[in-house]
């Protein structure tokens, strides 16, 4: 057979992925508010500002999901709007939000609400955020108002955005330029990892005890961790270290209920009312990379990291694309028997010129797992348009539409409309295959 359709399994969620403060604009009472204000700490200088414009405007964009096919979007609420001072909510917030699940419900878009997306409360902040224990019965206190409040707009959660990422942008390296720009700080990483967990667990039960329906899960980031050097030894006991801390102890701690040896460094709580918190995985995956021993590095387990020697990189060199990496986290995800969504997936690329067959070859891993019986179902490419990409301000542009920050005009890029040719059909043709990878086979069987 030299052409093929290779549909995707039926009600298959095709959607995209935001985050608030990336997208809503004049948001001025988290911590990142306050972290934009010293220079230096956004690359380019970057503001905010009006992001997207998503809390004046957010339904013009939800019509641009409609022209693309797509009947599913990852958004996230804003705790600050909703809970501005500790224990007091916003019912105006609350209203605007329950305005935006409708308007997607309307246009037949299934929402799924993040509750925690990198963004912090000044008032939470202040209380050194999830640095303590004395977060999780805050955020579920906030958690069961959201379900109160938006339950009837919306069944699919996902409680936290990447601990992972969180904690070591935050406390580990300073490469993110995250705040509180506390690197170095291997102990308070691991810590502020388990009290996500634990603020995920509190999440879960809420959820569930307001709404027994409710589909609850996290969107993990994974990374494929490869030797730098593959004959080299040391670099492969540094992968898989690296791998363990950065994917497994995550999923462990899920799934079993234990931190493990890494993550359980100086723990004080166990991770038992973690264990079965899941009814579906949300995966994050990005990029490969390239791990090697570093007799410097003692402070992390003389473990350090690198890109791929003429590996293809996507703009300003954010990260290597590697979809192969895609299917070694979905192998990993499957034995878990949970259902799987690709809650974000994407690359900055200004020009477009790198993203079509960056879609298509993800999407080719993404049909070859669902054939394996893996329980795909659903994939948010990130993102709908260009957003504010946190400590990279503006200059990463992610979006399948362009979006100019002062006029917000916005222009389609050519990958979204082949987004909504894969889409609408629900498949990926041998036509779209060939196209976009035409070094590889038009037809996919495994
Ligand atoms: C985050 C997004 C971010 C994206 C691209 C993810 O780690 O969840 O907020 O914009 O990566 O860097």
């Amino acid at each position: 057979m030299s052409d093929a359709i290779h549909y995707f399994p039926k009600d298959f969620k095709w959607g995209t992925a935001t985050a608030a403060y990336q997208v809503e604009g004049n948001s001025h009472n988290n911590q990142w508010a306050l972290w934009e204000q010293t220079p230096g700490n956004i690359r380019t200088g970057d503001k905010a500002g009006l992001a997207c414009d998503w809390w004046r405007n957010a339904e013009a964009d939800f019509d641009r999901m409609v022209d693309l096919g797509l009947n599913a979007h990852r958004l996230s609420v804003e705790w600050s709007r909703i809970e501005p001072r500790e224990g007091y909510f916003d019912s105006a917030a609350i209203d605007r939000y329950r305005q935006m699940l409708l308007g997607l419900r309307q246009r037949g878009i299934e929402p799924m609400v993040t509750l925690h997306h990198f963004t912090n409360p000044i008032w939470l902040e202040e209380q050194g955020a999830w640095e303590s224990e004395a977060v999780v019965p805050r955020f579920e206190r906030f958690v069961a108002k959201v379900v109160q409040s938006l339950g009837d707009l919306c069944d699919m959660w996902c409680t936290i955005n990447e601990p992972n990422i969180y904690a070591i942008m935050g406390y580990l390296t300073d490469d993110g330029h995250m705040p509180p720009g506390r690197p170095g700080d291997f102990n308070l990483t691991l810590r502020v990892i388990r009290n996500m967990l634990l603020g995920h667990a509190a999440a879960y039960q809420t959820l569930h005890a307001h709404q027994p329906l409710a589909r609850v899960g996290i969107a993990h980031h994974m990374r494929a961790f490869q030797a730098l050097r593959p004959n080299n030894v040391f670099d492969r006991v540094v992968a898989r270290l690296q791998d363990y801390a950065f994917n497994q102890s995550i999923l462990e701690a899920l799934t079993r209920g234990r931190w493990g040896a890494i993550l359980g460094r100086g723990a004080s709580q166990s991770a038992r009312a973690v264990r079965g918190t899941l009814d579906w995985f949300g995966l994050n995956y990005y990029s490969r990379t390239r791990s090697y021993f570093d007799p410097k590095r003692h402070d992390l387990l003389f473990s350090n990291i690198a890109d791929t020697p003429d590996g293809e990189m996507s703009d300003h060199g954010y990260g290597e694309i590697y979809p192969d990496g895609l299917m070694h986290c979905l192998r990993r995800l499957a034995r878990y028997r949970l259902p799987i969504y690709i809650t974000e997936n994407g690359l900055p690329d200004d020009d477009d010129n790198q993203r079509p067959a960056f879609i298509v070859r993800h999407l080719r891993v993404l049909w070859t797992a669902a054939q394996f019986n893996y329980k795909i179902q659903g994939y948010y490419h990130w993102s709908l348009i260009d957003n504010f990409e946190w400590g990279q301000g503006w200059r990463m542009k992610f979006g399948l539409y362009a979006v100019d920050p002062q006029t917000q005009a916005r222009q389609p890029r050519n990958s979204a409309w082949l987004y909504r040719d894969i889409a609408k059909a629900n498949a990926l043709s041998s036509e779209i295959v060939r196209r976009h990878t035409p070094e590889l086979s038009p037809v996919l069987f495994p």
